[in-house]
């Protein structure tokens, strides 16, 4: 259908003048005697373009037209409005694509998020779910780009897994065979079932990861991964979009540094691409956003080593809900306290107990720390979590019987540290939180399309 996007017509002086066609739904409509307006949003801009309509001049115009969420075609002159400098249509021809009956949920100008999400299917169409979609393109695109430009290779990691990445036990299991009675014990089950063992989706595509750096020095994936995490928070989603650098040669103050810069590089591009949705953001959502963002781009991010926060931690003069002692794994109210009250910017905590750690971690010499981060940031908690990888196949097999870990599926993993192993490392960075950052939106259901948290699945 050959139209030209609004967005153009909006922003363009070429156009005034002009006979274009546009095509859209309509936002809002106003009719009086001689003249009607609507406001026509096509999804390629925030904002809306008027259509005038004289009613001496075009007076078959169809009442469906006038309705909201109907989808029309508009053939007209585009003219300057000089009271407010934008462009809009006068209108010549005004076709209806799709009516749109008095049950159209969005009647209201504004919607509770939560009533929203009840509308997965329908709340892209409200100016909110637009910017918070456009600003997530645009930071895809960002984050493709600073890696392509450092040389890094883009890497599909596979889905469907036989490892548990995390060690926490909290995968989706993929199987072919329904409920059954058939079986008397698991293995007889697996053995019976697609893959012949047990198979899950992937929590991380880090291993596999792994296996791409040692063979292409510096990779990066971008894909999905999947947690069955009971956790109804406002940061966690079942299935979410996961950012995995790996680097060979590469210790934990290198993994610290490549953060940091892609954190920077994401924000500063995102500031110029997208004005107008920062402004709608910063207006709607989080006031300060704009100096908060710049402040990150223009300062250095701290370095805490995670005994140093348990110190500061223990002596806020704060009631937290969980006790904090040295081993504790720190909970949401730890993490805001020391990057909003104490630092009030980006933190890598490093250096955490091998305890609460995964098993892949480099081990410290202290014996008790692994050489891993996590960088909190005020509002949202942890971003990203990384570590240089434990290279040395002993200390490496060590940790997985430590933590009673079978070896089976992972004979891979162990022959990285027995064929030319080498120092490296990487993180994950969780793309909606990142979204939840740069938009100041508190909940992250409200940063992807279809989210998918526990008992909900629309
Ligand atoms: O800290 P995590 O569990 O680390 C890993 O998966 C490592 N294998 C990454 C690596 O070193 N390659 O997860 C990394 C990030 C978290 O910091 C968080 O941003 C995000 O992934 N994340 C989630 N995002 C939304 N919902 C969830 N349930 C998430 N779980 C983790």
């Amino acid at each position: 259908m050959k139209h030209t996007d609004i967005r153009e017509i909006l922003t363009a002086d070429k156009y005034v003048g002009k006979e274009v066609t546009v095509c859209g739904w309509v936002r809002t409509a106003r009719d009086s005697k001689n003249v009607a307006f609507l406001a026509l949003n096509d999804g390629t801009s925030l904002n809306h373009l008027q259509i005038v309509i004289d009613k001496q001049a075009l007076n078959d115009v169809s009442p469906e037209a006038m309705k909201l969420g109907a989808s029309v075609k508009v053939t007209g002159e585009v003219v300057n409005n000089e009271r407010n400098n934008t462009n809009e249509i006068n209108a010549k021809e005004i076709t209806v694509l799709g009516k749109c009956p008095a049950d159209y949920p969005l009647q209201k100008k504004f919607q509770k998020l939560e009533t929203l999400r009840e509308m997965p299917h329908i709340r892209v169409r409200t100016n909110t779910f637009n910017a918070v979609f456009r600003v997530r393109s645009v930071i895809a695109a960002a984050i493709h780009r600073f890696f392509q430009e450092k040389g890094y290779v883009y890497i599909n990691t596979p889905l469907i897994t036989a490892s548990d990445c995390e060690g926490a036990g909290e995968m989706f299991q993929v199987t072919t065979i329904g409920y059954s009675d058939k079986y008397d014990n698991a293995d007889d089950y697996y053995r019976d079932d697609f893959f012949g063992k047990k198979a899950a989706l992937s929590v991380s595509g880090q291993l596999e990861g792994e296996v791409a750096a040692m063979g292409l020095g510096k990779i990066y994936t971008f894909g999905p991964s999947f947690r069955a995490e009971n956790s109804n928070t406002q940061r966690h989603v079942a299935e979410f979009w996961h950012i995995e650098p790996e680097v060979a040669f590469a210790e934990l103050d290198d993994v610290i540094e490549l953060a940091e810069e892609m954190i920077k590089y994401i924000i500063r591009d995102y500031i110029e691409k997208c004005p107008e949705e920062l402004k709608f953001f910063e207006e709607r959502f989080e006031k300060g956003l704009t100096e908060k963002l710049m402040s990150v781009i223009n300062s250095d991010f701290e370095i805490v080593d995670y005994t140093d926060a348990i110190e500061l931690l223990k002596k806020a003069d704060v009631k937290f809900e969980f006790p904090v002692e040295w081993g504790c794994d720190l909970q949401s109210e730890h993490e805001r306290y020391i990057t909003e009250q104490v630092y009030n910017k980006p933190v890598f905590l490093i250096n955490y107990p091998k305890a609460i750690k995964s098993f892949y971690m480099k081990q410290n010499p202290d014996g008790k720390t692994v050489a891993a981060t996590d960088l909190l940031v005020p509002g949202v908690g942890e971003i990203i979590g990384g570590s240089e990888r434990e290279a040395d196949y002993d200390k490496l097999l060590a940790a997985m019987k430590e933590r009673e870990m079978s070896t089976e599926g992972y004979e891979f993993y162990l022959d990285l540290r027995k064929f030319g192993s080498v120092p490296h490392g990487g993180f994950g960075l969780g793309f909606e939180r990142i979204i939840m950052y740069c938009t100041g939106m508190a909940n992250i259901r409200d940063v992807i399309l279809y989210p998918r948290t526990v008992g909900n699945i629309k």
